[in-house]
């Protein structure tokens, strides 16, 4: 496996690999790797010649500082994981090498990007975009592989791809889950004892609302949703929304095939997201 720090590194083995007429599948993280991460590297693998990973805690994404200054970095753990599954290349900048000056670029992503984690977060997705793009230009995939953990997320680049006539097939991989339910997430490493215990009860929730969904309206399941969550000791719901999948605008009265109920909550100082296809 080789570990490229620079831009050009990258770059120069992308292109020699395309040259040589290898596909590339491209998986870009965080870091603090988990099981969710390794499963859209092993996709990855099995779909493509060669599979590059990026690690980069990209400062502008993060709305809030103090969860940038916490954010977990276990690089030594995360080369051996990657190691483990056959990742060709890591990717691992430092910040002057992504932001050698202060960038402003603005995309507009309309609707997309105003409601749920945008409305919660401003900025956030305009960061991700920014880095996206530019991971993209640099490790020229012919596919990247994004989380429906973060479907948002995944429904922007969507649009990136379109907006800007990116040549790269974006692959879809499914939320992977503690055996207590729970979404697999680096920040679950932060979560107390005690807020890990309760953690996977807004899953627990998801799969309840799922079950009410054939036969009740969208009111209905948000009342029921905050209800669930009104006298939780640890867990405090910032969200629920039921909205399209293509959309993510909500959507009320009867509950129609393709709506997702999209979940945030606070579990002590820890900021946790969920979703799950309702019908
Ligand atoms: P990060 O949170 O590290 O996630 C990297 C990728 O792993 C994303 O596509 C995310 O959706 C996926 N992922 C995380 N947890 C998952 C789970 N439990 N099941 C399935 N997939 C999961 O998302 C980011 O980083 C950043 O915003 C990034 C795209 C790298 C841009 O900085």
């Amino acid at each position: 496996m080789k570990l490229f720090e620079t831009i050009t590194e990258t770059r120069s083995f992308s292109e020699k690999a395309r040259i040589s007429g290898k596909t590339i599948g491209f998986v870009p993280t965080m870091g603090a790797l988990h099981e969710g991460h390794l499963s859209l590297v092993r996709k990855a693998k099995s779909a493509n010649d060669l599979v590059i990973v990026s690690i980069f805690v990209n400062p502008i994404q993060f709305n809030n500082p103090e969860d940038l200054k916490k954010y977990p970095r276990t690089l030594d753990k995360d080369l051996e994981m990657l190691e483990s599954v056959g990742c060709d290349v890591v990717f691992c900048p430092g910040e002057k090498e992504m932001y050698p000056e202060k960038t402003n670029k603005s995309y507009d992503f309309g609707t997309l990007a105003t409601v749920m984690e945008g409305a919660f977060r401003p900025g956030h997705f305009n960061g991700v975009a920014i880095v996206v793009h530019k991971l993209f230009d640099i490790t020229l995939p012919h596919k990247a592989y994004f989380g429906e953990k973060d479907y948002q997320q995944l429904q922007i680049i969507r649009a990136l791809v379109r907006n800007e006539k990116l040549d790269v097939e974006i692959v879809p991989c499914p939320i992977s889950r503690e055996t207590d339910g729970l979404a697999r997430s680096s920040r679950n490493e932060r979560l107390t004892p005690q807020c890990r215990r309760a953690a996977p009860y807004i899953h627990m929730v998801l799969e309840e609302a799922k079950s009410l969904a054939p036969a009740h309206t969208a009111e209905q399941i948000i009342r029921f949703v905050s209800m669930k969550f009104k006298d939780h000791p640890l867990l405090k719901l910032e969200y629920f929304s039921i909205a399209s999948s293509e959309t993510l605008q909500p959507v009320s009265g009867v509950i129609l095939p393709g709506s997702y109920g999209f979940i945030a909550v606070f579990a002590g100082e820890i900021r946790l997201i969920d979703n799950i296809k309702l019908i």
